[in-house]
């Protein structure tokens, strides 16, 4: 029953509005996802971006620090997060024309599957790493909060 909050030209927009360009329209309905995503404490415009030289490049997942600290989980960034980015096409509710080429049995609708494939939405989107959504991956802040939540545990 998920479903992406935006249709995928808008989730485009969000995240170029993100680095600070204001072609796309609907600036209110992109504040709103961008708000639902990042929660509170998130970052401003200017902390998005490519990864600089200084940041941290882990190797895996399995040697990604989850911060003692951490508020992530589920209800305040995973599912916000997936539904902004990711199950736009890996959700089984995507007819199979819809998927944008996403594999058949790549989901991440519930929980359950996305702690299955933790390691490999790490390595494509968390943290450095940007290579989902294919045309253009999230701000780096938030691929950030993706590898400390997936870090984490994906609580
Ligand atoms: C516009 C459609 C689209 C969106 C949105 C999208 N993907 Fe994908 N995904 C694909 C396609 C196409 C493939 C197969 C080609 C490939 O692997 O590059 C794929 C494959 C994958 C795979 C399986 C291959 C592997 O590397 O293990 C993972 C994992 C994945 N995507 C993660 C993500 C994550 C995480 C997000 C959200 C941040 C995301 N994708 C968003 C289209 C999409």
């Amino acid at each position: 029953m998920l479903r992406p909050l935006l249709p995928p030209h808008s989730r485009r927009c969000a995240g170029w509005l993100l680095v600070g360009t204001v072609a796309c329209a609907e600036p209110s309905d992109v504040d709103a996802t961008v708000e639902t995503a990042t929660g509170p404490e998130a970052l401003p415009a200017s902390a998005t971006g490519q990864a600089s030289p200084e940041d941290p490049q882990w190797a895996s997942l399995a040697t990604r620090p989850c911060p003692e600290d951490s508020y992530l989980d589920t209800e305040n960034f995973g599912r916000p997060f997936m539904l902004s980015w990711c199950t736009g096409c890996h959700s089984a509710d995507m007819p199979a024309g819809m998927r944008q080429g996403a594999p058949p049995d790549v989901n991440f609708d519930t929980s359950t599957e996305v702690r299955d494939w933790a390691d490999r939405i790490w390595a494509r989107s968390g943290d450095h790493n940007g290579s989902m959504p294919p045309v253009a991956p999230a701000p780096l802040e938030l691929r950030r909060q993706l590898g400390e939540w997936l870090a984490c545990g994906a609580p």
